[in-house]
């Protein structure tokens, strides 16, 4: 149903729709008209819920850089899952990971050959030379924030150093695309120029999503894309960019015993980074900062 010039604007301001989004919603209206996807309302914050996922981002920032402090050879990767699950109730929070879809812990802790979606045991003990995806999501008031660093272990070799600095690379690269009336594509484009110039691979298959009211929303953030393709940017849409890159070849394979953990076909390392961001007036907000 189409909404009154005179009634309440969707966003919830309380403002009159004229004088609030209705220009707005033309100038989307305008991108459909040439068969450009865009985003419905439903992935369009307000203010107030941007400042809720802020803050679930805030905490979440803080979980990593406590675990950043602590984490070392010797500790297992169920230690790490102990201390980001205690700071996160401690500060009033909820891991999202714990029980999502079954998943039996609070955070995923990817070791070298594993992709994403590595659960903590206490019988995975880090050593020299490893690297390690760690994979926090954190709920503060209902509102959601999705974050992943890596770390390095001891000593690492050169070429999994080089593989975490692509990657970490690739994301920062991509922030440059994150504008309004933007594509979506641009990202994946200029994620994946530049991961396969240095002859690595990135997951088509396993990518970002809007996050913030929930843990998984549209659109589907594919790492792997053309530019001037997807949806359309518009400000106040949140989702992650969070490549999964790979030393060798694309192909993966999930743990038959548990059926989550994603490792590389091939065993070489893969290494991601992950940051929620919003789409601002004039470019983006790394929320998970
Ligand atoms: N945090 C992951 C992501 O970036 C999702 C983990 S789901 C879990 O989307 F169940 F494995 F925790
Ligand atoms: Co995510
Ligand atoms: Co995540």
């Amino acid at each position: 149903m189409k909404i009154g010039r005179n009634d309440p604007c969707w966003c919830g301001s309380g403002k009159k729709y004229k004088s609030c989004h209705a220009a707005f919603d033309d100038k989307i209206d305008s991108y459909k008209a040439k068969r450009i996807p865009v985003p419905s309302h439903k992935l369009i914050k307000t203010p107030e819920q941007l400042e809720g996922i802020r803050k679930a981002g805030k905490l979440n920032t803080e979980v990593l850089d406590m675990i950043a402090e602590n984490i070392k050879a010797g500790m297992s990767t169920e230690d790490i899952n102990v201390m980001a699950h205690n700071y996160i109730v401690e500060h009033g929070g909820i891991p999202a990971c714990l029980g999502y879809q079954g998943f039996p812990k609070s955070i995923c802790t990817s070791v070298n050959d594993a992709i994403c979606h590595g659960i903590p045991s206490a019988d995975e003990i880090l050593k020299d030379g490893d690297i390690i995806n760690v994979d926090v999501t954190t709920i503060l008031d209902g509102y959601y924030a999705d974050a992943s660093r890596m770390f390095m272990i001891g000593e690492v070799s050169d070429e999994a150093k080089k593989l975490v600095e692509v990657t970490k690379e690739s994301v920062d690269l991509a922030l440059q695309e994150v504008k309004p009336w933007g594509r979506l594509g641009n990202i994946g484009a200029v994620i994946s120029e530049h991961v396969h110039k240095h002859g690595y691979t990135v997951l088509k298959d396993i990518g970002g999503h809007g996050v913030g009211n929930d843990f998984h929303e549209d659109p589907y953030v594919c790492h792997v894309a053309k530019r001037d393709t997807g949806m359309l940017l518009v400000p106040g849409m949140v989702f992650t960019i969070e490549p999964m890159v790979n030393e060798g070849e694309e192909d993966f394979f999930v743990d038959e015993e548990n059926d989550w953990t994603v490792y590389t076909e091939d065993g070489m390392l893969s290494a991601q980074w992950e940051y929620t961001i919003a789409v601002t007036e004039d470019g983006y907000e790394i929320l998970t900062h």
